[in-house]
């Protein structure tokens, strides 16, 4: 270990379910101009789990990425997590944690901390800050970050065309070999009715314009208050990345900050936003994994920036809770994120029609059931699947048994 101890992200993973519907094949199903999602929304594609992925499911398949590729130091790292932590707001269970099944089912040595943390898309956020704690205190030890969701708004909702589902995994340890995080960050939390889903309901209570202003606000809280206590300024920043419920929303919070700088500032800013969101274009909104997935869009797409670049990270959870802190890119960095595992994820995908979708949208487990088979149908390739429920409890495929 280094003598200036630094922490943050050293391996990250995603995982997309194996199914997409087009933005036009909505826009044309709807009726609406397929110009509003292309341009007013900033989506091209949105993902579509079937049943077998629910987030636990797509939690192991995220991190179990990390346990596929391990060379000697990883391995060293990946035996040194004790603690797993679970990111989501769709949750399986409403007391067990999914952290708990993912420590049981990936190859993690006995004796671990796990729980699941929630406050809408700041969980994965919320993960990351208390694992780089957590690893401050515990030089010797790793964390486990997992955020998974699968955000579903209903058939002909407003919000449909801002659905997505998949997960990003996060090993935090010692001189990280990806990013290490800022010891400085900005946090803003007030009761906000934008978006939030009361315990009984299937699908989220969204007011969408309240939902806009309450992220372009905290984006300005956040975002001036951290320039105040860095005494930065926006030039200082090689890069930007905003939680994304669709492309264009960041963008906007970006605009007047960009209109306001220097030409070439804002031109890098620019450009470095759209590779950032060029994988959501893809994906949809991922609640708590969204910002994780822009990350990984900008790294995958810009493998060789300068080493203690910095990155902005916005992170915003309806409800509403925000964050800006940074990330100072590590040295070889590029090398680490697996670009081309996750362009096969993508290109891999079957493309549904508009039918297939609303019919795979439907498939549910029923309600109460206490034992349930969930069968392949759709012939999901994932190595992790959920595979039914026995006596109330999810049982999962185990590929990696210990
Ligand atoms: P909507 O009513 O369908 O669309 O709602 P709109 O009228 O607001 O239009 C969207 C944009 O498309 C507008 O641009 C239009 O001008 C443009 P803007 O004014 O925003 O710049 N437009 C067109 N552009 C080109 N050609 C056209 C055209 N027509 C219109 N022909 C909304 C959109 C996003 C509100 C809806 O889908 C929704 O409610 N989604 C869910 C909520 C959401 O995503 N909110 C985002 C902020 S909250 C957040 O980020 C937290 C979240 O991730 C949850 C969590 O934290 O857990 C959601």
């Amino acid at each position: 270990m280094s003598d200036v101890m630094t922490v943050g992200i050293d391996q990250m993973a995603v995982y997309v379910p194996p199914f997409k519907l087009e933005m036009g094949d909505l826009a044309s199903a709807r009726g609406v101009d397929p110009k509003k999602f292309e341009l007013g929304i900033g989506q091209d594609e949105m993902a579509v789990a079937p049943l077998t992925q629910d987030t636990v499911a797509m939690g192991l398949n995220a991190a179990i990425q990390l346990f596929d590729r391990a060379d000697k130091v990883d391995q060293q790292r990946l035996d040194a997590i004790s603690l797993v932590i679970f990111a989501s707001e769709t949750g399986v269970d409403h007391s067990k944690a999914g952290a708990v099944f993912l420590t049981d089912l990936l190859p993690i040595k006995q004796g671990v901390r796990s729980f699941e943390v929630k406050q809408a898309c700041y969980g994965g956020t919320a993960g990351l800050q208390l694992a780089t704690s957590y690893v401050l205190q515990h030089p010797e030890e790793s964390v486990l970050v997992v955020a998974s969701d699968n955000a579903k708004y209903g058939l002909n909702s407003g919000g449909e065309p801002t659905q997505g589902a998949g997960a990003v995994a996060m090993l935090i340890s010692h001189d990280p070999r990806i990013a290490k995080v800022s010891d400085v960050s900005a946090y803003h939390t007030a009761d906000v009715a934008d978006f939030w889903r009361p315990i009984d309901q299937e699908y989220p209570l969204v007011d969408g314009p309240l939902s806009k202003k309450a992220y372009l606000d905290f984006f300005n809280d956040t975002f001036t208050s951290f320039l105040g206590l860095t005494y930065q300024t926006i030039a200082d920043f090689t890069a930007i990345c905003c939680h994304v419920p669709y492309t264009k929303l960041g963008a906007k919070a970006l605009a007047p900050y960009l209109d306001d700088c220097d030409e070439e500032t804002a031109k890098r800013l620019s450009h470095y936003y759209q590779q950032a969101v060029s994988y959501n274009r893809l994906v949809g909104n991922i609640y708590t994994g969204s910002l994780y997935l822009s990350l990984f869009s900008l790294l995958a797409h810009e493998p060789n920036l300068a080493p203690d670049s910095e990155i902005g990270m916005f992170s915003y959870g309806s409800g509403a809770v925000g964050e800006f802190f940074s990330l100072y890119l590590s040295k070889g960095y590029g090398q680490e994120i697996q670009k081309h595992r996750f362009a096969e994820q993508l290109t891999a995908r079957n493309t549904l029609t508009i039918d297939e979708y609303e019919a795979l949208f439907e498939e549910k487990i029923p309600t109460k059931a206490k034992d349930f088979v969930v069968t392949n149908d759709h012939h999901d390739p994932s190595e992790y699947q959920l595979k039914a429920i026995n006596n109330g409890h999810r049982v999962y495929s185990n590929p990696k048994k210990r």
